[in-house]
């Protein structure tokens, strides 16, 4: 019989993550589909006056570390900020430019939408903020080595979305600070070799209602054999 993966229910150590045969313990498919289905960028009805509990976040970090590493390296790493101090000043940077952004683009949907704004203005105030980082810098102009690098890592981000929102912690996948990487390494005293990626603002969730987003299907963007080939029989 071929062993199926465990999902834990309330995880607190990595002991839970052990392969085991799981006659007893099938996977269910209808919630793993609802959660990746249903992790949306949630930046209003969130309750910035409830902590959030470390422990919850140690155990979705250790979700998010069974996500592939190139070369086995392990270079992730994660900075959770909760003190007021540095989240202002991480808060003040996105808001310089998501200001930047605006200005550059008038028409798009994060200028035009007043939830991106909302983010912007509250990130301090947000109970954690999570930084994702990589050691090592991209290699410019070498595809392989820039998708192995940011590959190690931003798999990773996407569990952590997904283990947050499944414990009913709320985030938004946000890379703008990213503008001003260095002020932002200096405030967090990150290295000059460390790669900073995706910031997750995190927040209990207060009745926000996810539903799965309105997306081109599979069968119009997956190509067969051949690129722009759909499959013969594909209506
Ligand atoms: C590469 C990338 C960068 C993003 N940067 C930001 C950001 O800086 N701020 C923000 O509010 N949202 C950001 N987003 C979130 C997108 O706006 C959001 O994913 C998109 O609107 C779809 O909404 P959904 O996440 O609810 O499906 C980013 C998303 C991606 C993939």
């Amino acid at each position: 019989m071929t062993p199926l993966w465990i999902i834990p229910a309330a995880p607190s150590t990595t002991a839970h993550l052990a392969y085991l045969p799981a006659m007893h313990h099938p996977i269910d498919l209808a919630s793993v589909d609802h959660v990746l289905r249903t992790t949306r960028s949630v930046r209003k009805a969130l309750d910035l006056s409830r902590p959030v509990d470390p422990e919850v976040l140690y155990a979705c970090i250790d979700v998010a570390l069974q996500a592939p590493t190139g070369g086995e390296r392990e270079g992730w790493r994660f900075v959770v900020v909760t003190e007021a101090a540095p989240k202002r000043a991480i808060a003040e940077l996105y808001r310089r430019a998501f200001d930047d952004y605006v200005s550059l683009q008038p028409d798009s949907p994060a200028t035009q939408r007043p939830n991106y704004r909302l983010l912007a203005d509250q990130l301090d105030a947000m109970p954690a903020l999570i930084l994702a980082c990589i050691e090592g810098r991209p290699e410019p102009g070498n595809t392989a080595r820039a998708v192995a690098h940011y590959g190690s890592i931003l798999p990773a981000a996407w569990s952590l979305m997904l283990a947050l929102r499944a414990r009913g912690l709320g985030s938004t996948w946000t890379t703008l600070h990213l503008a001003y990487e260095s002020e932002a390494a200096a405030i967090l005293g990150i290295p000059p070799d460390v790669t900073q990626t995706v910031l997750l603002p995190v927040a209990h969730m207060r009745g926000a209602v996810l539903k799965p987003a309105a997306r081109r299907s599979a069968r119009e963007l997956t190509f067969w054999n051949r690129w722009g080939e759909t499959r013969d029989n594909d209506g």
